[in-house]
């Protein structure tokens, strides 16, 4: 593994109450060290994709974006479901993305895909979508999805994360990227399944305050 390891996440959502967003930040959040985690925040003003502006037509911020993943070693994407597939303003960043032909920046790169609805199915088919997508474009995609369904319950009011064990999933997720692009060291495995051992034990404290 590189000395840092940098992720980028890349979020379908332009609300600003975004669920995704929220997990994503949290994904950020829980980093261990030696990673850096940045995330794209300008999905919304990327231009659509058009043939006719390619090559020397391409907008700068196209540039600047597959520059960002170029330079990243993995990217972490949280994705909305729409109508039961992925919101517009991601397959068009993807679609710039995969271009020009042979040249793509997402090429090999290793790539994650999680997603949040307040449905029961946590934006799977949305996530199934990205996973295909992404592979067409030939990133290596990480073989498992992380589905948060029902979760406007997962925050209170004032955006409080309420569900414990989403720290040390998200943990598990971003371990499993890493894994995949070059592989995680013995030790840092071994903070990961104990920090989850930590977040499990405070879940399981809080269930039963909560029963008393
Ligand atoms: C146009 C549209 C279509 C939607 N279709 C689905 C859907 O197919 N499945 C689903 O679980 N939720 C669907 N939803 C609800 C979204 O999951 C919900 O708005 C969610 O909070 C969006 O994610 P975000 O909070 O990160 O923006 C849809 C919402 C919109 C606006």
């Amino acid at each position: 593994m590189p000395e840092t390891f940098t992720v980028l996440g890349i979020v379908g959502s332009l609300k600003k109450t975004s669920f995704n967003w929220k997990l994503m930040r949290r994904a950020k959040a829980v980093a261990t060290e030696g990673i850096t985690f940045d995330v794209f925040a300008y999905l919304g003003v990327l231009p659509y994709f058009s043939e006719d502006r390619e090559g020397e037509r391409t907008p700068r911020m196209i540039q600047d974006f597959r520059q960002r993943i170029e330079s990243c070693d993995a990217i972490l994407v949280a994705t909305p479901e729409y109508n039961g597939s992925m919101p517009g303003v991601l397959k068009n960043a993807l679609d710039w993305a995969s271009r020009p032909p042979g040249e793509s920046v997402l090429d090999g790169k290793p790539a994650a895909v999680m997603g949040a609805s307040p449905g029961r199915y946590g934006a799977a088919r949305s996530q199934a979508d990205v996973r295909k997508v992404l592979t067409a474009i030939g990133a290596e995609v990480l073989d498992r999805e992380l589905s948060f369904p029902r979760v406007h319950e997962m925050f209170d009011d004032q955006d409080k994360l309420l569900d414990l064990e989403t720290g040390p999933r998200l943990a598990g997720h971003l371990a499993a990227l890493i894994e995949l692009a070059g592989g995680a060291t013995p030790a840092e495995e071994s903070e990961l399944a104990e920090y989850s051992r930590t977040c499990q034990q405070l879940a399981s404290d809080q269930r039963v305050a909560e029963a008393a």
